[in-house]
């Protein structure tokens, strides 16, 4: 499995929109996809089209004591989705807050009982504040996908001494960054991006996300924006996301295998030298 943790360096930046959009665009490409929201807002199921009376969500079954799973969700164009659930009074959210002190490895043990194949892309709405969702996630993430947007505040929050530790992963190869609601119009967003794109160069993806009123009307229509305006903008840059992403995780797994054989072959027990003698006669 491919697990992207993804964030927002602060609130509103567009991580869930990134969340539900990349996933669509992933599906798009034939690769098998699950979007989990580990916010407890909830949001993440209304871009897969849930009815907003559907309180049904992980959080609601383990508060009622039923299994986890039964709260899995296939949407309209194939993408499979595990919303967080609610309730009036947040019983949900102490219950799985003691569920989790309860099963520190919960996310992976969930994960590894699903019947998906190995090339399922799990992708995270992590929540804003520091939590143990953030940690759990951050402990099974490959990648760790943190969204920015081009404003001043965001490009502050990145270089101040006190950044947000929680959303890092330790290898720095991992740590990637998504620039979102980059408008080329206006100077001072042109201004920034190109400061982050200097400072930033290693981490941050070479695909933008525009900023597009399609996106937020295939959000009122309950769609992704690649089903609702596929020749958008937006739409592009999330098909070109989701196949840059594919194509680094698949560059990574062949240079993984690559580096398995060699280890093995020079495991190996290796055999006696034969010298072969060769001797020409006239
Ligand atoms: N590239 C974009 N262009 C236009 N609107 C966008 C873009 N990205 C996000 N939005 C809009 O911004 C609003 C906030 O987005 P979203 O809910 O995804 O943010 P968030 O970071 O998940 O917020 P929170 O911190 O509350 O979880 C939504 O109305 C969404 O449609
Ligand atoms: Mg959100």
């Amino acid at each position: 499995m491919n697990i992207v943790a993804i964030h927002g360096l602060k609130g509103g930046v567009g991580t869930t929109t990134i969340v539900s959009n990349l996933a669509a665009a992933i599906n798009a490409q034939s690769q098998p996809v699950l979007a989990i929201d580990l916010c407890s807002q909830n949001s993440l199921r209304l871009h897969f089209g849930m009815a907003l009376q559907n309180e049904n969500g992980f959080a609601s079954q383990i508060a009622h004591h039923r299994p986890w799973h039964e709260a899995g969700y296939q949407s309209y164009n194939g993408v499979n989705f595990l919303p967080f659930g609610q309730d009036q009074d947040n019983k949900c959210i102490n219950a799985i807050e003691l569920y989790i002190r309860n099963h520190p490895n919960w996310l992976n043990d969930w994960l590894s009982t699903l019947d998906m194949p190995e090339n399922t892309w799990v992708l995270l709405d992590c929540p804003l504040h520091p939590s143990p969702f953030h940690q759990d996630a951050l402990k099974i993430a490959d990648i760790s996908l943190l969204v920015v947007n081009p404003e001043m505040l965001s490009y502050t929050c990145l270089h101040a001494p006190n950044r947000p530790r929680h959303l890092y992963l330790n290898s720095e190869q991992n740590q990637l960054m998504l620039l979102n609601r980059y408008c080329p119009s206006i100077d001072l967003e042109r201004d920034i991006t190109s400061l982050i794109k200097t400072d930033f160069a290693a981490s941050l993806l070479p695909i933008t996300i525009h900023r597009d009123e399609h996106l937020r009307e295939a959000f009122a229509f309950k769609k992704s924006v690649i089903d609702a305006a596929p020749a958008s903008q937006s739409a592009q840059d999330f098909s070109l996301a989701a196949f840059w992403l594919t194509a680094r995780q698949a560059k990574l797994a062949q240079k993984r295998e690559e580096e398995e054989t060699e280890l093995q072959l020079s495991k190996q027990p290796q055999g006696k030298a034969k010298i072969t003698q060769i001797t020409s006669r006239p």
